[in-house]
């Protein structure tokens, strides 16, 4: 590959608050450096289909409080295949774009370094999505803004819940990962919190339940992550309410709205920290690799390591939470 003079940019996956601010970073950091920039629209469904769109610096205006993201997404099941590759890479060349930086999850590395194993033109990656489970970033963009939701949310659900005396059961999202659950449980003070990295847990709750009804609590709040074998909030519930058919007993599945906001000054310091570092990796000369922060400082992880490597919750939350709870 020569020198770089345009660039594409694309968000893929699941959408996350913080992506606008992640692509208005790249799109004025390539203008900066003189650099044309193309938005591709829907993912890698728009790099199979070419749908381009030139971005200038006031293309991004009025972004960077947006969730959601400007250039849309979509989960592309033809970029998973060779010919979807092939097409893409032709789409590329053909609209004379020399490196594509890509916002998203585990699946959108996955895709990119794929292409980077079979074509030449370089593809880097910034961690967006809410469920902070990428390997190698201690963060990525809108989970601050989703924990934030989750707390808001359980807060008003715990003014019903002491009210009425009850016990409720939230779910969160965050795919196989316990990250949402654990901090959010952390941050709004839940009695319990279930989440796929720890076993046996279930066994535990009836325990936790017994004592709390010693110290008379009016209220006990489960925060489940969506990920977890029990099944889910319902199932978990519903086993619960068979063991103690005294216990009033609601579910409340938080589900999509956890993905929509503003997002927070955090998720848009670091979108426009990490989108800033995916454009200058790119005039590095950097391929198949993540940008990402690790104790503040951004760092470069190869796609390979980000998307095979498993991340895990922070081990010190979960010896804490006991004993928050005595
Ligand atoms: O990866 C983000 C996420 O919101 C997960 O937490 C959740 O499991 C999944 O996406 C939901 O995906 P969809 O929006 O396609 O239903």
């Amino acid at each position: 590959m020569g020198k770089i003079k345009r660039i594409g940019v694309l968000t893929s996956g699941g959408d996350a608050p913080g992506m606008n601010a992640a692509i208005r970073a790249v799109t004025r950091t390539a203008i900066y450096n003189n650099l044309e920039v193309i938005g591709i629209r829907h993912g890698y469904s728009g790099l199979i289909n070419a749908n381009f769109k030139p971005m200038k610096a006031y293309s991004v205006s009025d972004t960077i409080q947006r969730g959601g993201t400007i250039l849309k997404t979509a989960r592309c099941m033809e970029f998973k295949t060779p010919e979807g590759r092939k097409t893409a890479y032709e789409n590329l060349r053909a609209a004379e774009i020399d490196g594509v930086v890509v916002i998203g999850g585990d699946g959108t590395f996955n895709g990119a370094r794929i292409f980077n194993e079979e074509w030449d033109i370089p593809f880097v990656g910034i961690p967006g999505t809410i469920d902070n489970d990428i390997y190698g970033t201690d963060y990525t963009i809108g989970y601050d803004t989703a924990l934030n939701t989750v707390v808001q949310c359980v807060d008003k659900i715990r003014d019903t819940a002491s009210a009425h005396n009850r016990m409720f059961f939230v779910e969160v999202m965050g795919a196989e990962a316990g990250h949402i659950a654990l901090y959010s449980g952390i941050a709004s003070g839940a009695e319990a919190i279930i989440i796929p990295e720890l076993k046996g847990e279930t066994d535990q709750l009836k325990a936790l339940f017994e004592d709390g009804t010693k110290r008379k609590k009016s209220s006990n709040i489960i925060i489940v992550a969506e990920g977890d074998e029990e099944g889910g909030a319902m199932g978990l519930a519903n086993r619960v309410k068979a063991d103690f058919p005294d216990y009033d007993i609601r579910v409340s599945i938080l589900g999509h709205l956890q993905r929509g906001g503003s997002p927070t000054a955090i998720d848009r310091v670091n979108a426009s920290r990490l989108g800033n570092a995916a454009v200058e990796a790119l005039l590095d000369g950097q391929k198949s690799v993540m940008v990402g922060l690790q104790n503040d400082e951004i760092v470069l992880v190869p796609f390979r390591k980000a998307v095979k490597l498993h991340k895990d919750v922070n081990r010190s939350l979960i010896d804490i939470i006991d004993i928050l709870n005595v």
